[in-house]
């Protein structure tokens, strides 16, 4: 994988998301004052996500690519990976964008391509993560900072954190805990994948 440049001043993060966007804000605000870090832009593949209102309301640079515009996922991936490219990214954070991506659009980025998944990887990959880990009877569940490579959910884990499950837990109980405490390890991962 390649190394991201350390030598540099400003780290440009680009924020790609579906929709409410709660990850993304809280990277925004964490890193608003940070000298090294800008959030260049946001970029959804849905017109309607709530989190590029947020964004724009906010003053960040959005952009949209809807993906039914295109007629299948390598067309997309194109389209997304020239307007994510505009923005000359050091880092592009998936922060609930919900499209698998294809190699087109990863190996372009692979090394500076960084998703979070609300699961204690390598356990419950894939979608629903909360009814598996309840259904498998764990007792601490959680949530992955990771790389993305074409395996779904399976690069290199960068941070992870934890939530107990309490045995009266249910799937929006357990989304609700994992959600709070993304909300810490997101930008923290980003700190530990920039070296900064
Ligand atoms: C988060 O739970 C994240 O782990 C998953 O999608 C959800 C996105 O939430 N990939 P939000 O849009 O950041 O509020």
């Amino acid at each position: 994988m390649k190394d991201i440049q350390k030598t540099q001043a400003v780290f440009r993060l680009v924020i790609l998301i579906s929709g409410r966007g709660s990850n993304m804000q809280t990277i925004c605000q964490t890193f608003k004052e940070h000298p090294n870090i800008e959030v260049t832009a946001v970029i959804s593949n849905q017109s309607d996500a709530l989190g590029i209102e947020w964004a724009k309301h906010y003053g960040y640079e959005t952009a949209i690519v809807e993906h039914k515009n295109y007629a299948n996922r390598e067309a997309f991936d194109q389209a997304l990976k020239q307007t994510v490219q505009k923005f000359n990214p050091d880092l592009v954070i998936l922060a609930g964008f919900m499209r698998i991506l294809t190699p087109v659009f990863i190996d372009t980025f692979i090394g500076k391509l960084i998703n979070i998944h609300p699961s204690l990887l390598p356990s419950f990959k894939g979608l629903n993560t909360h009814a598996q880990a309840l259904k498998a009877g764990v007792k601490y569940h959680g949530a992955t900072v990771h790389h993305v490579i074409s395996d779904l959910d399976a690069g290199l884990i960068i941070d992870q954190a934890m939530v107990e499950v309490a045995p009266d837990d249910t799937q929006s109980s357990l989304a609700y805990k994992v959600l709070q405490i993304e909300h810490i390890l997101y930008p923290r991962a980003i700190l530990k994948v920039l070296n900064i």
